[in-house]
């Protein structure tokens, strides 16, 4: 008889226990995105919604996020971050439903939340959100340096912004080979709370050799690459150097035009000097002779 009764007894017991259901994996939602926090509940009966009480609240500090009695929504004691970002799913309470939409979310809505029901019996469930955002394309740049030759030591700069959480970089160069030594990596939060990125590699440099700086951000996965390659024109010719070489080069030209037109006028000057003296000579050999002439003649 009783080993009868007790399955019966033990089965309407758990008929009426209340079970809140949340995803296990942590609920990664985009910054600046809505998103849904999934939160279910399981009553055997139909109940009526004037019964249901739903709290939303932070499992750490057990301030109130959303919470809904009394067939509507009770906000007076609402942590004040929250304000006009949270709502139910009215239409689906009725259902089990009772997922939080939280709105435009920021890196600080980062944490775990816990959802409460009660009808008549009452249950919890904690579930963690984690948010991403994706990181600008990197940026590589070779420390502008003139008379760069190979053998010297150049530091390469690899920026990106506005991510999150903390990606890992990695360099490599141009035969895919990790390149782990002399990195150097900082990360700076803005007010939002996203990260930029700058990771610095020091390289001996060698002509055409190619580095580049990938991003993976443990929530998005890879993000993206920039690569710079160190040609053998970089290092004999760097910008600067070229522009140098072609201004003296041109100056050296006019220096050379001007040389021979003044070349030019001292020749001419001298051959005309020259001649005067010759004419000279001849008109004093004249006079000397016409000299003699008269000696002669007298
Ligand atoms: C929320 O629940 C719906 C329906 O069960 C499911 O499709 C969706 O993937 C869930 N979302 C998360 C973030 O768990
Ligand atoms: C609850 O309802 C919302 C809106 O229809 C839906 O997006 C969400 O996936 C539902 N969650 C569950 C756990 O069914
Ligand atoms: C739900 O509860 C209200 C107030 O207690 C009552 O007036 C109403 O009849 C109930 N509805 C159902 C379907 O039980
Ligand atoms: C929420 O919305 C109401 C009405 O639109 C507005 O008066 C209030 O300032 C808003 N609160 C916040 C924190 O944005
Ligand atoms: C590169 O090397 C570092 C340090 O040894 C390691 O942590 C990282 O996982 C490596 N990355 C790849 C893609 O091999
Ligand atoms: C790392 O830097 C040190 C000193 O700046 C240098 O001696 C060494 O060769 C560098 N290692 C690599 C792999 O570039
Ligand atoms: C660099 O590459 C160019 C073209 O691929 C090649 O002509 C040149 O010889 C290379 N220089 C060195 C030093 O390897």
């Amino acid at each position: 008889m009783l080993s009868l009764l007790l399955p019966a007894m033990l089965a309407i017991q758990a008929m009426a226990v209340m079970e809140v259901l949340v995803p296990e994996q942590p609920v990664v939602a985009l910054h600046g995105r809505d998103a849904t926090l999934n939160c279910s509940f399981s009553h055997a009966n139909s109940f009526n919604l004037s019964d249901l009480s739903v709290f939303w609240q932070l499992t750490d500090t057990k301030r109130s996020v959303h919470g809904y009695w009394g067939e509507r929504d009770q906000l007076t004691d609402q942590a004040e971050r929250f304000a006009n970002r949270t709502s139910l799913f009215p239409a689906q309470l009725g259902l089990g439903n009772a997922s939080l939409l939280l709105s435009r979310v920021v890196v600080a809505d980062e944490g775990s939340y816990t959802c409460f029901v009660r009808v008549q019996d009452y249950d919890s469930a904690s579930l963690l959100l984690q948010v991403a955002a994706p990181y600008s394309k990197p940026v590589v740049t070779l420390q502008t340096e003139a008379n760069l030759r190979p053998g010297d030591e150049v530091a390469l700069t690899c920026v990106a912004y506005g991510g999150y959480p903390e990606a890992s970089v990695i360099w490599k160069d141009g035969g895919g080979r990790n390149l782990t030594d002399n990195i150097t990596t900082s990360l700076v939060a803005n007010e939002e709370g996203l990260f930029t990125m700058t990771s610095v590699l020091t390289v001996v440099l060698e002509p055409n050799s190619t580095y580049s700086c990938g991003l993976i951000n443990p929530l998005l996965g890879d993000e993206g690459y920039a690569f710079v390659t160190i040609t053998g024109q970089n290092i004999a010719f760097p910008p600067v150097a070229l522009w140098v070489t072609v201004g003296l080069a041109v100056c050296l030209l006019v220096l050379l035009v001007a040389l021979a037109a003044v070349c030019r006028r001292k020749i001419k000057e001298s051959c005309e000097e020259a001649r005067r003296e010759a004419e000279e000579a001849k008109e004093l050999e004249e006079e000397e002779s016409k000299t003699a002439m008269t000696l002669l003649n007298s």
